[in-house]
């Protein structure tokens, strides 16, 4: 089992490209995962406690339980939009969800895990937290990404994280791939030691913020939306499940990696949420509530999607008015053309600059002209000279001998790019090898070959050629599935087969057509997106 996770989404705004992204590389994985034959759990959700849905909802004036639904809303139907597969979705107002943190809750004070103390203390309304003078800029102020600052004394519950803190530093150094990429792990590295001097404050004042998670041990507090959020991986995995009479809730023993090391896990986050909560809460609480180190998630940290303007690239925000609305985008240039340029035109890990431009110029170039094209002249010259049937003539064959190799060396590279996360590279692989195939018609010629009809060398190369093609494009349609699946289930129906073949490397197999396989017609499953100057000259 693979047990697979986005972040979940902060319900106080409609989704935008940024969070589509995220769930297109989450699913990615998933189904490149699922199509190797591994049984996947994969979990997404939304967060809907805290003070900005306080806020929200009370500035329109109704509930923050109808506020959240209907923000809830877009990122369901993000999903539906974007062909995610999630198995599981976690929302945080959900009764199980809210049973599980509050008996994990009560088990860490019943250990003597938390406490009560005063603070006084500047507090960001914004990040709902205490700020410290480590959070002042340059010039001694508490910056723009804090909003609003007051001053504020409280009591508040607080957990021991500092006593945490010279474990995570061992269990950072046992596991030096715990984060992806290495670098955002240097980052998780270097936060450990502000953990080592405060402890986390876990709860905040019902009269200040009462749309939480109450503490089951003093009722006048919440839930901190971080340790509830946090918490949303193990309550929507099935832990502590026998307790919620939970229904449709995973067996949390076959989701969660266990000591046996049959299960493997991957949480998916952005950069702005490693470092503290992913990066240093997170274990801490795992390791505190008795989870062993094999029993923590590794971390995928991928960058943002920005926007440019002039040579500069600057934040999306609703304020600045340059929000990517995804579900605009995928009207406009459908969902393939969406889901490739994200996966495609990212390096993971690192930040990117949203282009219309280049979402139109890849499509048109790698999928249109190349695979799209690929695609519709194998299918349309089977049918036109081998009645739609392959034919697996045998002969010495240098140029398919060529194709089969080549074919066999990308699979090995784009599993390579897979296992490293390396998204964008195995699509260039699959396009390399697409570009490769239609030279090899070209050097082919088929229309050629049909031409010469007293010759049966002739006739059985035209066969072979053209039921090489067609095996490429099976082997091709497996691995473009996961980012595609849209697309190659319909090329999957026009080559006639009901299941693309596993893609596990050791699994790989030349011949997955039989002899005699009636392929169908070919129909355009790129269609070209019309440029801008196109539409100009068309006019
Ligand atoms: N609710 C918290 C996460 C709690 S997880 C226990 C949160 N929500 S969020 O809506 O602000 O962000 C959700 C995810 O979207 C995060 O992983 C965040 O990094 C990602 N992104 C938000 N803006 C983004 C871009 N512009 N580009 C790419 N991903 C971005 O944080």
């Amino acid at each position: 089992m693979f047990f697979l996770t986005t972040a979940i989404d902060y319900t106080n705004g409609a989704p935008h490209i940024g969070h589509a992204y995220e769930k297109v590389l989450a699913d990615v994985l998933a189904r490149w995962h699922r199509a190797q034959g591994t049984e996947v759990y994969f979990l997404t959700g939304v967060d809907q406690h805290g003070q900005k849905v306080q806020q929200s909802a009370e500035q329109q004036q109704i509930s923050p339980q109808d506020f959240v639904d209907k923000i809830t809303k877009y990122f369901v139907d993000l999903c539906a939009a974007l062909d995610i597969s999630n198995d599981g979705w976690a929302a945080t107002t959900d009764q199980r969800h809210i049973a599980c943190v509050q008996e994990l809750l009560q088990r860490l004070y019943d250990e003597g895990q938390l406490y009560k103390k005063s603070y006084k203390g500047f507090y960001s309304i914004r990040q709902e937290q205490f700020l410290t003078d480590k959070e002042r800029n340059d010039a001694g102020e508490f910056g723009e990404e804090w909003g609003e600052v007051i001053e504020l004394e409280e009591e508040n519950w607080y957990f021991k994280l500092s006593e945490q803190a010279e474990w995570l530093s061992g269990f950072l150094a046992a596991n030096p791939a715990h984060v992806t990429p290495s670098n955002r792990q240097s980052d998780v590295v270097n936060a450990v030691a502000k953990a080592k001097d405060a402890d986390l404050c876990i709860s905040r004042p019902k009269q200040r913020l009462h749309w939480g998670i109450e503490l089951p041990f003093d009722p006048d507090f919440v839930c901190y939306v971080w340790f509830d959020a946090l918490l949303n991986y193990l309550s929507f995995s099935g832990y502590l499940s026998s307790q919620t009479s939970a229904k449709e809730l995973p067996s949390f023993e076959q989701t969660w990696p266990q000591a046996d090391a049959k299960t493997h896990s991957l949480h998916v986050i952005g950069k702005d949420i490693l470092v503290p909560p992913h990066g240093v809460y997170w274990p801490c609480m795992l390791h505190a509530a008795g989870f062993q180190d094999d029993q923590i998630p590794p971390l995928l940290v991928h960058g943002w999607w920005n926007i440019k303007r002039g040579e500069q690239s600057e934040k999306m925000s609703k304020s600045l008015g340059n929000v990517v609305d995804p579900f605009q985008l995928i009207e406009q240039f459908g969902l393939d053309a969406v889901r490739y340029y994200l996966a495609r035109d990212m390096v993971t890990g690192k930040d990117s600059d949203f282009d219309l431009e280049r979402l139109t110029v890849l499509f048109n170039s790698e999928l249109a002209n190349d695979f799209g094209n690929l695609a519709n002249r194998t299918l349309n010259m089977l049918k036109r000279f081998c009645q739609s049937t392959i034919n697996w003539e045998s002969g010495d064959d240098s140029l398919c001998e060529k194709l089969r190799q080549s074919l066999q060396t990308t699979v090995q590279s784009y599993d390579t790019a897979m296992q490293e996360y390396r998204l964008s590279d195995a699509l260039v692989l699959l396009n390399e090898q697409v570009k490769h195939a239609n030279r090899f018609i070209e050097e082919k010629a088929p229309w050629s070959l049909a031409k010469i009809t007293d010759e049966p060398e002739k006739t059985a190369e035209l066969a072979r050629t053209l039921s090489h093609l067609a095996e490429l494009l099976v082997h091709l349609a497996a691995r473009y599935e996961p980012f595609l699946p849209q697309a190659c289930a319909k090329l999957a129906a026009q080559l006639r087969i009901e299941k693309l073949p596993c893609i596990q490397t050791s699994s790989y197999q030349w011949g997955f057509l039989a002899q005699e396989h009636e392929c169908g017609k070919p129909k355009p499953i790129f269609p070209r997106i019309q440029q801008e100057s196109e539409e100009k000259t068309a006019d």
